[in-house]
């Protein structure tokens, strides 16, 4: 179904919003169910398109869902799990179907998959994922979109990532944990919803250390048993209501997001010139500067700048005073909210893997293209800061990403209504 967003410009945003379950932990964390027999409960786990695909993915392996999306309780029954193929259909629909595969090889030593889908944010390969199975001793053989993986017996081993790929790192990790033996991530990925993932597995009896600088070691061979875990605040939703307040000159207080692991956003917004005060344990207010100043980021792996919040962030720097450099170093090509600025009048050039944006005294709203779940906020935030209406088409994808994003933002003064188109 296609949805559009209508945004009218809403200045001065005022109010407090609470963070709903982190939609990336949740996913991964419905993938590690499969590495268990038993009931598995999940709490906090936001009722968004992509957990109810990850649903209908365990589903089809034979695992009973049970979703209560009104109180966000998620159980998982996998007992009867029998299933090792997951439809191309499926697969297509969220990138983070690959994350069964590393439970699906541990418990049954076999899977059949096809290469996932995902935004278009540019290439987004699994060889790290493959490849390291392959070092684990399973076979896997791709028969054009279709992967068929064996491992009839899996061993432990040294697993070196070029870069250090979230999804590599929980489909490694959750095989290596039905292994008898030591493994060692090396260059992994230690991303927020990563250590909430080893929380969950540590729950289910998994023996899991890290060690600085980006090693995970994995004992494997405990038992594991079903378990009950609440998933962790959505860093990137806070990091988004946050920058609604900064480009709309408001004020905005999320009480339960978790300021520790969001230093180098938060101090990016203190340079461009907002007042942010964060909690020591949890709480994050911010009062926008009106004359917002240019500031430049680079993405990275945590605790860089998210690139999950790049968009965002340049739908802002849009407005700030001077220039504003965004280099973006994650993926090749998540510049597709580019043209869509341009044409509400910001004044922005692509050059390679940078973007060099000059800041303007505002933007018109007019009908734009969102093209993946970040991109189509990034324009949501403009249209709140821009000149008369936005219309934003492919808003459905923000339906994948953020729950009650319209009655959130409305909460807080917001002029935003979903539509069917
Ligand atoms: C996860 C997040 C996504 C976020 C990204 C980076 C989920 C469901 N999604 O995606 O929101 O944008 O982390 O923070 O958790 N790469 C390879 N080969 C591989 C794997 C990755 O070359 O086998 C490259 C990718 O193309 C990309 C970079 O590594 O350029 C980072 O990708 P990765 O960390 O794996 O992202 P995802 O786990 O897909």
């Amino acid at each position: 179904m296609q949805h559009i967003v209508v945004v009218q410009q809403s200045l001065h945003l005022d109010g407090k919003i609470y963070l709903s379950g982190a939609k990336n932990a949740t996913l991964v964390s419905m993938a590690s169910l499969l590495l268990v027999s038993g009931k598995s409960i999940l709490r906090n786990v936001p009722d968004l398109e992509d957990v109810h695909c990850m649903a209908e993915v365990l589903t089809s392996l034979g695992a009973q869902v049970y979703f209560d999306t009104k109180n966000n309780y998620l159980e998982v029954d996998t007992t009867h799990v029998q299933g090792t193929t997951v439809s191309a259909h499926m697969m297509k629909k969220i990138r983070a179907s690959i994350l069964v595969l590393g439970p699906l090889l541990a418990r049954f030593g076999k899977a059949t998959l096809a290469f996932p889908g995902g935004d278009a944010i540019g290439k987004r390969p699994i060889d790290f994922h493959l490849v390291n199975f392959e070092k684990m001793g399973a076979n896997i053989v791709s028969e054009g979109s279709t992967i068929h993986a064996f491992a009839p017996q899996l061993h432990p081993g040294k697993f070196i990532f070029d870069y250090p790929s979230v999804g590599a790192t929980e489909n490694i990790l959750m095989a290596a944990l039905c292994v008898q033996g030591t493994s060692y991530i090396i260059n992994a990925s230690l991303e927020p919803e990563v250590l909430d993932l080893i929380a969950l597995l540590k729950k289910m009896g998994a023996a899991i250390t890290i060690q600085a600088p980006g090693m995970i070691i994995i004992q494997g061979g405990n038992p594991l048993h079903a378990a009950d875990h609440t998933v962790m605040y959505d860093r990137l939703e806070a990091g988004t209501y946050l920058l609604a307040a900064a480009i709309t000159g408001g004020r905005i207080e999320i009480p339960n997001a978790d300021a520790s692991i969001k230093d180098i956003f938060l101090a990016k917004l203190a340079h461009m010139g907002h007042e942010v005060i964060a909690g020591a344990q949890k709480g994050i207010y911010l009062k926008a500067n009106p004359i917002m100043r240019g500031v430049s980021i680079r993405t990275e792996p945590y605790p860089g700048f998210p690139t999950d919040l790049q968009a965002m962030m340049m739908a802002v720097q849009s407005l700030a005073q001077g220039e504003s450099i965004v280099h973006e170093t994650v993926y090749d090509n998540r510049f597709l909210h580019v043209p869509e600025l341009l044409r509400m009048g910001a004044s922005i050039v692509v050059q390679g893997n940078k973007a060099f944006i000059q800041g303007v005294s505002s933007l018109q709203g007019t009908l734009v293209q969102g093209g993946d779940i970040r991109g189509a906020m990034a324009l949501v935030l403009a249209g709140l800061a821009a000149q008369g209406t936005t219309q934003i088409q492919g808003a459905e994808h923000l339906k994948r990403g953020y729950e009650n994003f319209e009655e959130k933002m409305q909460s807080i003064g917001a002029h935003i209504i979903l539509k069917t188109a």
